[in-house]
C-alpha cells in the first residue's frame, strides 16, 4: 500500500488523446461563438468578446501555449472572413482584425502565465502545510520516545480501515493526518503524567483528558482547512456507548474518523510497550476489541478492522512503509495546484 502524487493536470492540463479532445471542444466553442457573431450581424456588436471564454479556458488547461494558440484561432475566425456588418456586406479593416488577434493572443498568453504562476505558488503552499504537519507529528514522537512510530502505525491501519469502508480520497487524507496528529495535544501534558508507571490519580487523568481539545485548538489556530483533521483528533477518545471524552458523544454522533481511530489507536496501544506494562499479543488485543464491540467501539468499524486483521493486513509492529499524503486542503486549491495524492495498493 502506498500513496503517490498524481497530477490532476491530466484532467485540467490534459495530455495525449484527452488533450486533443479538450482542445477540440474549446475550438468548437470558438466556432460556435463565430457563428453567433455572424448570426447577430457581424463584429460591429459586442459578441466577439465572448471569445475570451474559450481563450481563458485554453490558458487554464494548457498554460501559455494554450492561451496563445486559442487567442490566435479566435483572432482568425473573427478576422478577415468575418464581416463587420453582415447585412451591408461591409468587411473589417485589416488593422482592426489584426489588432484584435494580437489582443486575444496577449490575453491568452498572460492568462496562461498567471495560471501557471498561481498553480506553482499554491502547490508550494500545500507542500509547506504538509511539512508543518509533519513537524508537528515529529514533535509528538520526540516527546513520547516509548511509543516511537505509534502514530505512523495508527495512520497506516486507519487508512486500511478507511479505504475498506470506501471513504473518499479527501476523507482519507483527513483521516491520515488525524491519525498522525491524534495525540498532538499531549505536548501540553506534563511528562511525569505521560510516563508515570503506575495508575493515574483522578486529577492526573483529568489532565490527560484535555489532550484532544488542546490538539484540536492548536490545529484550528493554523488553518481552517484542517477541520476534518480536527474532528478526528477531537473524537479519538469518544466511545460508542457515550462514556468517552471530551464530549461523551455516542453512536454515529461520533465523527467517523474518531470511530476508526478509537479502534486502531487502542489496538496499537495494547500491542506496544508502555511505561506501566509490556506489549500484549495481537490475539489478546483483538480479543479486547471484539469484547468491547458495541460498548467502546463502533461495531461496523470493528467488523472491518477484524476482516483486515484476519487477512493479515493490519500492521502490528515496526515502521510502516513511507507514506506521503497531502494535507486536506480545499478542493479549489487542489485544482489550482494541479496535484493531489491517490491511494494505491
Ligand atoms: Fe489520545
Amino acid at each position: 500500500m502506498k500513496w503517490r502524487f498524481e497530477s490532476v493536470k491530466k484532467y485540467l492540463q490534459p495530455k495525449g488523446s484527452r488533450a486533443l479532445m479538450v482542445f477540440g471542444c474549446q475550438l468548437a466553442l470558438l466556432f460556435v461563438i463565430a457563428f453567433v457573431v455572424y448570426a447577430s450581424g457581424g463584429t460591429q456588436n459586442a459578441r466577439p468578446h465572448l471569445a475570451y471564454l474559450p481563450i481563458i479556458l485554453a490558458a487554464f488547461s494548457f498554460g501559455i501555449p494554450g492561451g496563445l494558440v486559442s487567442g490566435m484561432v479566435a483572432g482568425l475566425v473573427l478576422g478577415p472572413w468575418m464581416p463587420m456588418d453582415v447585412e451591408l456586406a461591409i468587411y473589417q479593416q485589416q488593422s482592426s482584425w489584426l489588432f484584435r488577434l494580437f489582443f486575444f493572443m496577449t490575453i491568452g498568453g498572460v492568462a496562461g502565465l498567471l495560471f501557471e504562476v498561481l498553480g506553482n505558488t499554491i502547490e508550494q503552499l500545500v507542500e509547506a502545510e504538509a511539512s508543518m504537519l509533519r513537524a508537528l507529528s515529529t514533535t509528538v514522537s520526540l516527546r513520547n520516545k516509548d511509543t516511537g512510530n505509534h502514530s505512523e502505525r495508527v495512520a497506516y491501519n486507519a487508512l486500511l480501515v478507511g479505504k475498506a469502508m470506501g471513504l473518499a480520497l479527501a476523507d482519507l487524507q483527513g483521516l491520515y493526518w488525524a491519525a498522525i496528529l491524534h495525540d498532538l495535544g499531549k505536548i501540553a501534558t506534563p511528562e511525569e503524567i505521560l510516563v508515570k508507571p503506575g495508575k493515574l490519580t483522578p486529577e492526573e487523568y483529568s489532565v490527560i483528558k484535555q489532550h484532544p481539545q488542546i490538539g484540536a485548538d492548536l490545529l484550528r489556530s493554523i488553518s481552517e482547512d484542517f477541520e476534518p483533521v480536527i474532528q478526528g483528533v477531537l473524537a479519538h477518545h469518544e466511545r460508542w456507548d457515550g462514556t468517552g471524552y471530551p464530549y461523551g458523544q455516542q453512536g454515529e454522533e461520533i465523527h467517523i474518523f474518531g470511530r476508526i481511530l478509537a479502534v486502531v489507536d487502542v489496538f496499537e496501544a495494547l500491542t506496544s510497550k508502555r511505561p506501566y506494562r509490556g506489549p500484549l499479543l495481537p490475539e489478546d488485543a483483538v480479543n479486547y476489541i471484539c469484547e468491547n464491540r458495541g460498548s467502546h467501539f463502533d461495531p461496523g468499524t470493528v467488523d472491518i478492522f477484524m476482516d483486515l486483521y484476519n487477512q493479515g493486513k493490519i500492521l502490528v509492529h515496526g515502521r510502516p512503509p513511507d507514506i506521503e499524503v497531502a494535507p486536506p486542503v480545499s478542493a479549489k486549491r487542489v485544482i489550482l495546484s494541479g496535484k493531489r495524492y491517490i491511494f494505491t495498493d
